[in-house]
């Protein structure tokens, strides 16, 4: 489905794919759990999902001739991190915008985690007060402008590389990837469990495994609290990656969304989200963080436990990355 667009590597290669036995016995041994490592796929700036997206940008923006890539997240953003990443890499600037998305204190916050990554990678991080939304940004509008005035050329990176005409392609290559791996497994995954914020990640694998009538298989776990604007946001990139791909057409019943495990807030870990991790932690040793995967994690053990996924059922967990955030999130985990 890709072959017609060009592709800038980031990544290692496929991501691998391993058997969470310890956590599957632990919920029950009814259904297997695997977990597909996007957290691992790269040897830039601790990589994640970001990175499968922006392959398919990149070419774009240095064929824009452009100097400068200027993106957008929160204050402990995974995106910035890697666009400032992808940046230094590529031989660019990068102007990032660092929004206060999410109200939650510890001491070093904006000092530690993902913006101390950033400014490592000197990315021009500029904090701006301003609260969550997934949408196009003000902030960000005027961060291109001010790139423009000082003479520079800019190319612009929304939100999670999410609204974008190529932003949904690498995970519609995440799915080639997959069957690829179950065919030399000799399994097949029954569902894919994704956090869903943005919507790319989500709404690519929708485009990707409807060619093998699985896109409803496809399991997103909200972590965003605005679930509606998400929801509507994994349809639109679906369907217009969809039609640049020659896919088939996607409907609004193609967008599976869980909406119960975001809360408190966007960026807010509850308790059962903290006990998730450590979870995660105490019996696979594998990292999740408590904006995104520890509420895709925790979500999974809940839909585990309840009886959602049919005995002997396969689930593939796509882990996205985003473990840097923890530092933000010290005294949560004080005690462990
Ligand atoms: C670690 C991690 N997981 C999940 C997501 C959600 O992906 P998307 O924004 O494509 O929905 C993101 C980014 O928003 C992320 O950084």
């Amino acid at each position: 489905m890709l072959s017609a667009f060009e592709r800038y590597p980031l990544t290692f290669g496929p991501t691998h794919i391993e058997h969470l036995k310890r956590l599957s016995d632990h919920l029950g041994g009814d259904v297997q759990i695997y977990a597909k490592r996007e957290d691992c796929n790269s040897g830039l700036a601790f990589g994640g999902n970001k990175l499968r997206k922006l392959e398919y940008i990149i070419p774009d923006a240095i064929a824009s001739g452009a100097d400068t890539l200027v993106s957008i997240g929160g204050v402990q953003s995974n995106h910035t991190r890697l666009v400032a990443a992808v940046a230094a890499k590529i031989g660019m600037k990068c102007h990032v915008i660092q929004e206060s998305w999410v109200p939650h204190d510890d001491a070093v916050y904006d000092r530690v985690g993902n913006i101390l990554l950033t400014r490592i990678m000197g990315a021009q991080a500029q904090l701006v007060d301003e609260g969550f939304d997934i949408g196009i940004r003000d902030s960000w509008l005027r961060a291109l402008e001010q790139v423009r005035a000082e003479g520079g050329k800019p190319y612009a990176i929304p939100a999670g590389a999410s609204v974008h005409t190529y932003g949904g392609l690498g995970y519609v290559g995440f799915a080639e990837e997959v069957r690829a791996q179950e065919a030399q497994m000799g399994i097949k995954f029954d569902f894919i469990v994704v956090c869903t914020v943005t919507g790319s990640t989500h709404a690519g694998m929708v485009v990707g495994f409807a060619a093998d009538g699985r896109a409803r298989n496809v399991i997103g776990i909200d972590a965003s609290f605005t679930p509606a604007q998400t929801k509507a946001q994994v349809l639109d990139i679906a369907q217009k990656t969809s039609a640049l791909v020659k896919g088939p057409e996607i409907c609004g019943d193609d967008i599976v969304l869980m909406e119960d495990y975001a809360y408190p807030a966007y960026g807010v870990p509850s308790r059962e989200t903290v006990e998730a991790i450590r979870l995660s932690g105490r019996l696979e040793g594998m990292i999740t963080d408590p904006v995104y995967e520890g509420k895709s994690m925790q979500g999974l053990m809940d839909l585990v436990k309840k009886g959602f996924f049919p005995k002997g059922a396969k689930v593939l967990y796509a882990h996205l990355g985003g473990a840097p955030a923890l530092n933000g999130y010290s005294y949560t985990f004080r005690n462990g």
